[in-house]
């Protein structure tokens, strides 16, 4: 009994950890640089406006731009953060963009 209320008290604080870990990774991992501090305000025209971005799009593509198989239009100038990002990161970071307005 006491090993299901542990578990219970683990995953009710691991929650809202992830859900506030996008908008840290946001800035730690230098996309705030690029896509702007509202995530539609680019450093140069030419670059995405991602907030409110479909999360498993947005996932799909950061996990492509990492890998080298999306190597379209400007995707090099990011693929050089990408290795500072995990796949779960990428995942906090695809629901935390989601969910801006
Ligand atoms: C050096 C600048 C730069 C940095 C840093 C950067 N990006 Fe990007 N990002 C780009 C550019 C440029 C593109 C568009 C690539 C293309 O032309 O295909 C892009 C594309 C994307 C896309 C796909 C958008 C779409 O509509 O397909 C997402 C999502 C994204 N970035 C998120 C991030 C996140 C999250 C980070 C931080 C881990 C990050 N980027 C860091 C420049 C950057």
């Amino acid at each position: 009994m006491k090993h299901v209320l542990l578990m219970t008290a683990v995953l009710a604080v691991s929650v809202p950890a992830v859900a506030a870990n996008g908008a840290k990774l946001y800035q730690e991992k230098t996309c705030v640089a690029c896509h702007g501090k509202d995530a539609k305000t680019p450093l140069l025209p030419t670059y995405p406006k991602i907030s409110g971005q479909n999360a498993a799009y947005a996932e799909q593509q950061m996990k492509d731009i990492k890998s080298g198989a999306r190597a379209n239009g400007q995707s090099a100038a990011m693929k050089g953060v990408m290795h500072l990002v995990s796949d779960a990161e990428i995942k906090a970071l695809a629901d935390y963009l989601s969910k801006l307005k």
